[in-house]
């Protein structure tokens, strides 16, 4: 299948998973500088579900408040804007993909450790190098695979010969991609990420992560992002090994400096972050 053509495909999907309304007004609230906290968790309160599951978030160890949030203004002033808009988005694309049914030799539960490993990365290397947003970096890592779903469930036969060709010649999903199709799940993620009108850095990370460029909306989260990715990949694989940092992009290496000498050392003290975060996104009760 050429690109044109699967684009065509991708467009014309029309059981694209949805996300909930809410989140395109939280959007639309938040583009606006006059909105106030009131009026944010107004409309959040709208729905149900979605404050029954920001508490939850605000009350788990995720966040480590000392005392319970129980309504939704005060979480709304404790997290910030910002931080209710990445809850909600969070929230938002784990629920739109659950209940799908896993491909042969494609584990969605492994898919979604995976991305929230490099979400919690990202928010770490964020914090670190004091950059970016930390909670930005978080939401972009969690979204940067999403292409991969998009084609385990619409594009069954792709998926397969892209996962048998890595099997058998032990590539990653990445490189068994370049040899057998024409969009690659960087693409395809990013034009998933712009139907749901999410902000344009977001698009970019998504689509960029794996071949970094300069003429992005935020370099700096497209590279912690990019940089996340290759730590948690190292160390699911070899976590004794140390970092080559000749295979590292220039620009990711100068702006982590000596960060990335052991990241094996520090990324052992984030895994208690990145279950406790499993155990919050992946177990949600419906
Ligand atoms: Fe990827
Ligand atoms: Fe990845």
């Amino acid at each position: 299948m050429d690109s044109k053509t699967m684009m065509k495909k991708l467009e014309r999907i029309q059981d694209l998973p949805t996300l909930p309304t809410i989140l395109f007004e939280v959007n639309r609230l938040l583009e606006d500088m006059n909105t106030s906290a009131k009026k944010l968790s107004d409309t959040i309160a709208k729905d149900q579900s979605m404050v029954a599951k920001i508490l939850k978030l605000v009350n788990s160890a995720f966040y480590g408040f000392r005392s319970t949030v129980s309504d939704i203004s005060n979480a709304v002033v404790l997290l910030g804007f910002n931080t209710v808009r990445n809850s909600v988005i969070s929230v938002s694309i784990i629920k739109a993909f659950s209940g799908k049914n896993d491909l042969e030799g494609f584990d969605i539960a492994e898919f979604w450790k995976h991305s929230i490993a490099v979400a919690v990365t990202s928010k770490r290397l964020a914090e670190k190098c004091r950059v970016e947003a930390p909670n930005n970096c978080f939401v972009a890592g969690l979204l940067h695979d999403i292409g991969k779903l998009v084609l385990s469930q619409y594009f069954q036969d792709l998926f397969k010969k892209v996962w048998t060709t890595a099997q058998k010649e032990n590539l990653t999903f990445y490189e068994a991609e370049k040899k057998e199709i024409s969009v690659k799940h960087p693409m395809i993620g990013s034009l998933l990420a712009k139907k749901w009108q999410f902000p344009d850095y977001l698009v970019d990370a998504v689509k960029c992560h794996h071949a970094v460029r300069k003429n992005v909306n935020n370099y700096e989260l497209l590279l912690i992002v990019y940089m996340a990715d290759m730590i948690v990949n190292q160390c699911a694989m070899e976590p004794e090994k140390p970092m080559d940092l000749s295979a590292v992009h220039p620009d990711a290496a100068e702006m982590l400096g000596s960060y990335l000498e052991n990241t094996n050392e520090w990324y052992e003290t984030l895994k208690a972050e990145i279950e406790s975060a499993c155990d919050f996104f992946l177990k949600q009760e419906e």
